[in-house]
């Protein structure tokens, strides 16, 4: 028996135009709050908006981007106080923030237990990028909806950044269910991101309107560059020291639980499984279990064998990130 993917958010839905005003950001939040996705301005590049607490929200914006692989999302908020709601602020973190916030800066820190963070927006690392837009139209929408919302830049994964609600709809019409025109950013690039690297010294991941001079004059040294990669490819999260990997052995598109393995199910539940990534067989509840389950997963299989077998996942839509992760996951160590 086959089961058949839900790719719901994937299909089409009218994408509605909301005005800058107090209308359109009420329409803006309520859409956030019932987990859809809102484009707006930043003075960087239009954000591709959802609700950061919600998994499913968040799966819908990689639905939406096509994103081949879960890239971790920036994590926008109001200010530093919700900020430090979501994540661990060093004393220079602090400083950084204090200085650049809000701004286009991007600070990539340690996770706070209990953040109520969704995995997906980390993509299952134990660190979060965190940043507060100084677009005016940004603020008043973190403002009014109170909560952390993941923004990649809203175009389709691969194309160029867009600096206007009319690039958003030549790309994402039909795939989001609004955006709100702010008219064009004025800074066009996207954010500074900077985290520390395994030394502890703070590093540029990407470069931004905000330099490694201006770091400096915060730090007291020069921030490294990202090693090894061009001026705006991010990191790969797989290929991160840092970035999770279980400690059990993965066994991919297995389709029965069996002795001696801890069983990721997907789909109609087949006898002896130990989680079910979507019963339904939707992509995006499967998406945003993904790490949580993972990690369980991991747990259990320390008194059990040591193995986690996964069910097959189809290799569309959302499937393709999904089994991109797994197979990371997988791969000899
Ligand atoms: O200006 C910007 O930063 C825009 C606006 C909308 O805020 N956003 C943006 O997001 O450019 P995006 O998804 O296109 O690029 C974010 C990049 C990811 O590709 C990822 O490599 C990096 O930020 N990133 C996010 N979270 C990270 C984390 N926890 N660790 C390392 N890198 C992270
Ligand atoms: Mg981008």
């Amino acid at each position: 028996m086959t089961a058949t993917p839900d790719t719901s958010a994937q299909s089409a839905t009218a994408t509605e135009r909301l005005s800058p005003d107090h209308t359109g950001i009420a329409r803006a939040v309520e859409i956030w709050r019932a987990g859809g996705r809102v484009a707006f301005p930043t003075e960087t590049v239009y954000g591709l908006g959802a609700d950061a607490r919600q998994g499913r929200a968040v799966a819908g914006i990689y639905a939406a981007k096509g994103r081949p692989a879960f890239n971790p999302l920036i994590v926008h908020v109001a200010g530093l106080a919700q900020a430090r709601d979501l994540a661990l602020f060093d004393p220079q973190a602090e400083a950084l923030a204090r200085a650049f916030w809000p701004g286009p800066l991007s600070l990539v820190l340690p996770r706070r237990a209990g953040c109520g963070l969704s995995d997906l927006v980390s993509a299952g690392l134990p660190d979060v990028a965190l940043r507060v837009p100084a677009h005016p139209l940004a603020r008043q929408l973190l403002a009014a909806f109170g909560g952390p919302v993941a923004a990649p830049s809203a175009n389709p994964s691969g194309r160029i950044s867009p600096t206007t609600a009319a690039h958003v709809l030549t790309a994402l019409e039909g795939r989001i269910e609004a955006v709100i025109d702010g008219g064009p950013c004025s800074c066009g690039l996207e954010s500074t991101i900077l985290g520390r690297g395994p030394d502890g010294r703070w590093r540029i991941l990407r470069p931004g309107a905000v330099t490694d001079a201006d770091v400096a004059r915060i730090l007291g040294y020069l921030p490294a560059p990202q090693e090894g990669t061009a001026p705006d490819a991010p990191r790969a999260p797989g290929m991160m020291a840092s970035h999770y990997a279980p400690e059990a052995r993965l066994r991919l598109g297995v389709g029965m639980a069996r002795s001696g393995a801890v069983h990721l199910g997907f789909g109609p539940p087949v006898p002896g499984e130990a989680l079910n990534l979507s019963p339904s067989a939707d992509l995006a509840e499967a998406a945003a279990n993904l790490f949580a389950m993972l990690h369980e997963a991991d747990r259990r299989a320390r008194t059990a064998g040591g193995i986690i077998s996964v069910a097959p996942i189809p290799e569309m839509g959302l499937g393709l990130a999904i089994n991109d992760r797994l197979r990371r996951a997988a791969a000899p160590r």
